[in-house]
């Protein structure tokens, strides 16, 4: 039996440390927190040895006064291993490689958008290259465009192919390339448009110099040490991504990524980094509003309360519409004023019984819900039904490196560590583990599965159901299976039997709970095959699990509520009712009830229709807890206190809740206490107090600044307005502060707003809040898990699948298809986003519109939830016979009551 070896002891400047041996020399010296430069090095694309940066002096033995340079990110960080960091050669070494780096770069840091936290500006720094000896002509390139969301300037280039490692290699794009001609390499497109991945934004932060920069924030550009920020999480999907907002002048001026180990780790995808612009929006609400004269006028806060008191105060006929968009005090607080019986959720009724279903199979188990991290690491996945590059894209990128973990082990047999990546991918080439995908149409991740079927949502229930049933002959069979199918069924069932960590993936998105019971048989079947099999759901929205966790009804009730007369003042809470269902049936809501209060970022439809519309602050402005897909509960902190009448919606809540004298809430009067009261009353969120240190946290009696301590500008940025500088504003809701004041040392994770250290200004330095690179950060990742299965968890099958789809003659049925640009409501709303959205369309698959004698772009008309719409066909030729789809949350489309079956005519 061999013993493994799980620390190596390694000879650094003098001393001995003990470190991983699994790591490079890099890495180990990074985690010993050495200051050592590289820049082709990521900790998540690994190492490759191009750019000759991270040299050290590695000694033979004690008696080695010579030695010889090696690079630290290409050498095994092996037992017994002597290396200088500091020896003279080896720093003179790096000081010429990032001289020759250097020779081309146009020194442009005044006007470079990556000035403040470049990484070559931090590595020049630290090589101790200062002084420019090159007298000659630059080689400039012509620059691209790349779409509306990245910059491009080449001639800042120092060719470390970071850019092109990740995008292809790791994200699976095939639209950005390095050209070579003689003595140049040129990264970019072939031609000029817009980069065709999703997850390009990240191209912002790994590249090391300012070639591809945030182009969104070029109109209101700051620095990042100008920047005041908070520790922030992504409200365009289900997944919560950590992330960085920044603010400046009262604006939110950028995201970045906010290293979240067990979440999205070093990326996000491009709706969560570019989708934040709705913040900023014309659109907003700004001010309080109520209907005077037909129109929606301002009027003063105070005077809005006041008036809302006379509204509500005695009223027992009002009912509260929450939101999965709101956070969890918000829709906590709106339940205390009008009571947990005339509490409604919010989301559609089908959305609200799958997400319900979803949550409920999570918590009776046996299946875990893993982390995003959990995600990368399965080496089987089974996905059913979901589309997830569009519905929680940060998932597909997981994927992508989930399949890398079979081909992988090959390697490991060669002794090849996993680090070293040019080997790794050479060894292995393009093989891929078992991937899996059931969906009605193309995926972009379809380039990496193994099988792909496209089928109607009842025919991938009964793939799923037949896989269950191959890998347990007890669960449920599935009727009419035709041979392909069930050799299919088998083949899938083998490959995640076989695995070691197998993983099924579900959603809601085709408003299928058959899909979603299938998804659950199949994890409970490699369960009771003795399998760790992990079970995760895509869910629609930032907060659609978190607000099922706290219960209320669905929205048709609340409907029923108004036109039974049970009810007719309605609160609605940072939701538009006209996305989630028939618009006749809002439209009725809106005229049977008297009063219509609504509390919302932007003028909605619905909000157009209210009577009092209130100002909420958006994950900017204001605090909160989320509870993403994995069933982490996760605080988001305000990045700046909104002008005008903007606060949080529990504040708002809580201001209606002490004028109608609603003895609930006479003690509330900042988050921590709405927070406890939440975990008090619901016991599913009981934890929820855990997802961050409360605003009593102090690091020795200071607190954490939100600004960093070069923050500029503070006594003369409103000196227009006054000479005198303005006391920070007092954050009660919070240990972080409106200042870059306060503690010098690191928060711990939920409440660290930016990532910088001494010499690293880039967000590089997350490798200096890491236990160990690529790993968690220190005190432990953000968030707190609220669904852990029980310890023999519900093994109870469900039962068996309905009949095969049967296409129509004359009808097709319409289901929606997911976009990661468009279905969301608030990225939309952003204008780089909104760009690259799709125009409404019709698909249909190619046999299909050859029936109907319909070509690509011909018009048709069709008939949804009562309403006619033209449209323009999209033949897509993957769509099974008898199926349409319409993009999904694209106005004025809706995809409320899809699936459903419609009829074409020309038109
Ligand atoms: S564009 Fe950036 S990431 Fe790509 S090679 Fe040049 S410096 Fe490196
Ligand atoms: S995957 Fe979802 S949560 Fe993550 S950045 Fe993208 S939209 Fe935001
Ligand atoms: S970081 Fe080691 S060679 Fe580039």
């Amino acid at each position: 039996m061999s013993l493994e070896i799980v620390v190596a002891k390694i000879w650094v400047d003098d001393n001995w440390y003990e470190v991983k041996p699994d790591q490079s020399l890099l890495q180990a010296c990074l985690e010993l927190g050495f200051d050592l430069p590289y820049f082709c090095w990521h900790p998540a694309l690994g190492s490759v040895g191009a750019c000759r940066q991270c040299a050290v002096k590695q000694f033979k033995d004690e008696n080695d006064a010579q030695g010889r340079l090696v690079m630290s990110c290409m050498t095994p960080a092996a037992e017994g291993t002597r290396i200088s960091v500091k020896n003279p050669d080896a720093a003179a070494f790096r000081t010429g490689v990032i001289e020759g780096l250097m020779m081309n770069h146009p020194h442009d840091c005044p006007v470079c958008d990556e000035g403040g936290h470049c990484h070559l500006q931090d590595m020049t720094v630290m090589t101790g290259h200062n002084y420019r000896r090159y007298r000659f002509k630059k080689r400039t390139f012509r620059n691209q465009y790349l779409g509306p969301l990245l910059n491009h300037e080449m001639n800042r280039c120092i060719q470390c192919y970071r850019c092109v490692r990740y995008y292809q290699d790791y994200a699976g794009g095939d639209d950005l390339q390095a050209f070579v001609l003689r003595d140049t390499v040129f990264f970019g497109r072939q031609e000029d448009g817009v980069l065709q991945n999703e997850f390009a934004g990240n191209l912002d932060e790994v590249c090391p110099t300012g070639v591809f920069t945030d182009k969104t924030v070029k109109g209101h550009y700051t620095r990042k040490w100008d920047l005041q920020m908070s520790p922030s999480v992504c409200v365009h999907c289900g997944v919560g991504c950590s992330t960085s907002a920044g603010e400046r002048y009262g604006m939110l001026r950028r995201i970045v990524n906010r290293y979240n180990g067990e979440v999205n780790g070093y990326f996000l995808c491009d709706r969560g980094r570019f989708g934040y612009e709705f913040v900023n929006s014309e659109r907003r609400v700004r001010q309080t509003l109520s209907r005077q004269d037909g129109r929606l006028k301002a009027l003063p806060k105070a005077k809005a309360i006041e008036q809302l008191r006379d509204v509500l105060k005695g009223n027992d006929k009002v009912i509260g519409i929450g939101s999965p968009r709101a956070s969890l005090e918000s829709n906590f607080a709106l339940r205390a004023l009008v009571g947990p019986d005339r509490f409604f959720n919010g989301m559609s009724d089908e959305s609200s019984h799958l997400v319900s279903t979803m949550a409920e199979i999570l918590r009776q188990g046996p299946a875990r819900s893993p982390s995003l991290r959990e995600i990368e690491n399965s080496d089987a996945v089974l996905i059913l039904g979901e589309d997830v590059s569009n519905t929680a894209p940060r998932i597909a990128l997981a994927l992508r490196q989930s399949v890398r973990q079979q081909p992988m082990e090959t390697t490991d047999k060669l002794k090849i560590p996993r680090w070293l990546d040019h080997a790794v991918r050479e060894a292995v080439q393009h093989g891929a583990g078992p991937l899996f995908i059931a969906t009605p149409n193309a995926t972009r991740l379809d380039s990496v599965a193994t099988i792909t079927h496209r089928a109607s949502p009842d025919n991938m229930a009964r793939l799923g159901f037949a896989v269950a049933h191959a890998l347990d002959h007890e669960a449920p069979s599935t009727p009419e299976l035709s041979e392909d199918l069930r050799e299919m069924a088998e083949r899938i069932a083998q490959a995640l039997k076989v695995a070691k960590r197998p993983l099924v993936i579900a959603g809601s998105s085709l408003k299928s709970e058959a899909i979603i019971q299938a998804a659950a048989n199949v994890a409970r079947a490699l369960i009771k095959q003795g399998k760790t099999a992990a079970l995760s759901f895509t869910m629609p929205e930032a907060n659609s699990l978190g607000v099922a966790l706290l219960g209320g009804g669905n929205l048709s009730a609340a409907f029923k509520a108004v036109e039974d007369g049970a009810a007719d003042t309605v609160v609605i809470l940072e939701n538009d009712l006209y996305r989630r269902a028939p618009l006749r049936a809002v439209d009725n809501l809106m005229q049977a009830a008297r009063h219509i209060i609504v509390l919302d970022h932007l003028m909605t439809p619905t909000a157009s229709k209210a009577e009092f519309v209130l100002p909420a602050g958006t994950f900017a402005e204001s605090d909160g807890t989320f509870v993403n897909n994995e069933g982490r509960a996760q605080r988001f902190f305000q990045a700046y206190v909104p002008k005008d009448d903007i606060q949080a919606s529990w504040h708002w809540l809580i201001d209606m809740l002490k004028v109608t004298g609603n003895p609930e809430a006479s003690s509330w009067n900042v988050l921590d206490d709405v927070v406890s009261a939440t975990a008090g009353a619901v016991p599913a969120l009981e934890r929820i107090t855990e997802a961050a240190p409360s605003a009593k946290f102090r690091i020795a009696g200071e607190k954490v600044p939100r600004a960093p301590h070069r923050y500029s500008g503070r006594t003369a940025m409103l000196a227009n307005v006054n000479v005198s500088e303005p006391k920070p504003p007092a954050d009660p809701d919070s240990a972080l502060a409106f200042s870059m004041e306060g503690a010098p040392t690191q928060p711990p994770g939920a409440l660290t707003p930016f990532f910088w250290a001494p010499g690293w200004n880039s967000i590089q330095s997350v490798n200096k809040f890491q236990s160990e690179i690529n790993g968690a950060l220190r005190g432990g990742d953000p968030g707190v898990r609220l669904i852990e299965p029980p310890q023999g968890g519900s093994a109870l099958y469900f039962s068996g699948p309905q009949k095969p789809f049967q296409p129509r003659s004359d009808e097709w049925l319409l289901v929606p298809l997911y976009h990661v640009f468009g279905s969301e409501e608030l990225s939309s709303q952003s204008p780089a986003i909104a760009q690259l959205a799709p125009k409404p369309y019709v698909a249909l698959n190619a046999a299909d519109a050859e029936r109907l004698q319909l070509q690509d772009g011909a018009e048709v008309e069709l008939s949804l939830a009562g309403n006619a719409h033209k449209l323009p066909v999209v033949v897509q030729p993957d769509l099974p016979d008898g199926i349409a789809g319409i993009p999904a949350g694209l106005p004025p489309l809706g995809d409320s009551g899809l699936p459903d079956w419609t009829r074409f005519s020309r038109s």
